[in-house]
């Protein structure tokens, strides 16, 4: 098979994956093509939800006999384990596949090893990566190898970093059109997340409208004294509420707190000295693998002071505020030297209406630094 004839397979078999959204989480979406000696495709598959046939039994069971002699192309490794469902590697070679292409390695200790099962049984199988085979997989491969969920920020700011004036006046700095594009990004995540200082300022209600959702996302607020409102938007029935407040809170914190509950919100304890890991570890235990930031800079200065911050979009609208008294993306940091900042990468540049939008990632998709 040429480089150029796999790659279109895997892009095919990426697209197929996508179909997988919003119902295979927590598991990866993966996809799955076979082709016949001939290079003809023969079938198609995908995971379609968490508990069902994983992709290569999908794309088996529609091959049928036509999968003796033939060439899988799959997103992610085959699993090796027995888990809802049987190991993949084995229905592959039992199907008598002869040669498998897997673009992504299995990060998951338990179910790796796909592919020495799968030479063990004759089958030749192969790891070539890809690039849009590794974005599709990355929230998923970076959870399992981290233990944390894919964590991006998104913030609206003027041309001079400004996102809001001084009197904490921020809506909207961002044409309709970006706003939307967040409302989208809303219905694609497993978790929103804000701080007290945005719910206080903004009463957002964090849900995503007017667009396709896939699934309703959980809203986290980071509120350490437990000061939320009782009547803020961000309690509303249309998503469950998540409160994080100090674990040592004192007797009227408390108080405020069982209010919250008593509205519908679960209150979790932050981590010592009200460090943010904890509480994300969890969710991501809890199979959160992708987490969007809606914050004020208090927030994100926290996550980027942790090392928690993966990627950032940042809307610039075309305006300047001018004001030093102005309230930044992020605060909080204390550098000493430009040498000692990571950088980020800039992974895109797009423009939304009268807005841009620049995506920066801190790590990547293939190399993921936290963990090399
Ligand atoms: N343009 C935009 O896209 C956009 C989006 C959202 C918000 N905003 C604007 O941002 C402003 C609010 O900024 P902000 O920084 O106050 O809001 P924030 O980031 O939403 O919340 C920060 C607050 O939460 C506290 N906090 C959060 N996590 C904590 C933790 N783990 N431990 C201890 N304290 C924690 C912070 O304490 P510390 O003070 O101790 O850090 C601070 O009081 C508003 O004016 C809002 O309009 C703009």
């Amino acid at each position: 098979m040429t480089p150029a004839e796999l790659d279109a397979l895997y892009r095919r078999a990426v697209r197929a994956a996508s179909r997988g959204f919003g119902g295979a989480e927590p598991n990866p979406m993966v996809g799955c093509v076979i082709v016949d000696e001939a290079g003809a495709i023969v079938s198609t598959g995908f995971h379609r939800r968490c508990g069902g046939p994983h992709a290569e039994v999908d794309a088996l069971a529609a091959a049928g006999g036509r999968a003796r002699g033939a060439t899988a192309i799959v997103t992610l490794e085959p699993c090796a384990h027995r888990g809802r469902t049987g190991p993949c590697a084995e229905a592959l070679a039992d199907a008598g596949v002869a040669r498998v292409y897997f673009a992504v390695a299995d990060p998951n200790p338990s179910a790796a090893g796909g592919a020495a099962r799968l030479r063990a049984r004759g089958v030749e199988a192969e790891h070539r990566p890809h690039p849009l085979a590794a974005e599709l997989s990355l929230p998923f491969v970076h959870r399992v190898r981290t233990g944390l969920p894919w964590i991006a920020a998104k913030w609206a700011q003027s041309i001079d970093g400004a996102v809001a004036l001084a009197s904490g006046e921020s809506q909207w700095l961002s044409c309709a059109r970006s706003r939307r594009a967040v409302h989208r990004a809303r219905g694609r995540v497993d978790a929103i997340l804000t701080g007290i200082g945005t719910v206080l300022a903004d009463d957002p209600q964090l849900t995503a409208r007017g667009v396709r959702v896939s699934r309703v996302a959980r809203r986290i607020v980071f509120d350490p004294d437990a000061m939320t409102p009782t009547e803020a938007r961000v309690l509303s029935k249309d998503a469950p509420t998540e409160i994080l407040v100090r674990a040592d809170l004192d007797a009227r914190g408390a108080a405020r707190a069982e209010r919250l509950a008593a509205r519908g919100a679960t209150i979790r304890a932050l981590g010592p000295r009200d460090s943010m890991r904890e509480p994300l570890t969890a969710l991501a235990r809890d199979g959160v693998s992708t987490v969007l930031v809606e914050s004020g800079g208090g927030v994100v200065g926290r996550l980027l002071a942790e090392d928690l911050l993966d990627e950032a979009w940042v809307f610039v609208a075309p305006l300047v505020v001018g004001d030093e008294a102005a309230i930044r993306a992020v605060r909080g940091l204390d550098p000493t030297a430009l040498a000692g900042i990571a950088r980020a990468r800039l992974v895109s540049l797009r423009r939304r209406g009268a807005d841009a939008l620049l995506q920066y990632r801190w790590r990547t998709a293939d190399a993921d630094p936290s963990t090399s």
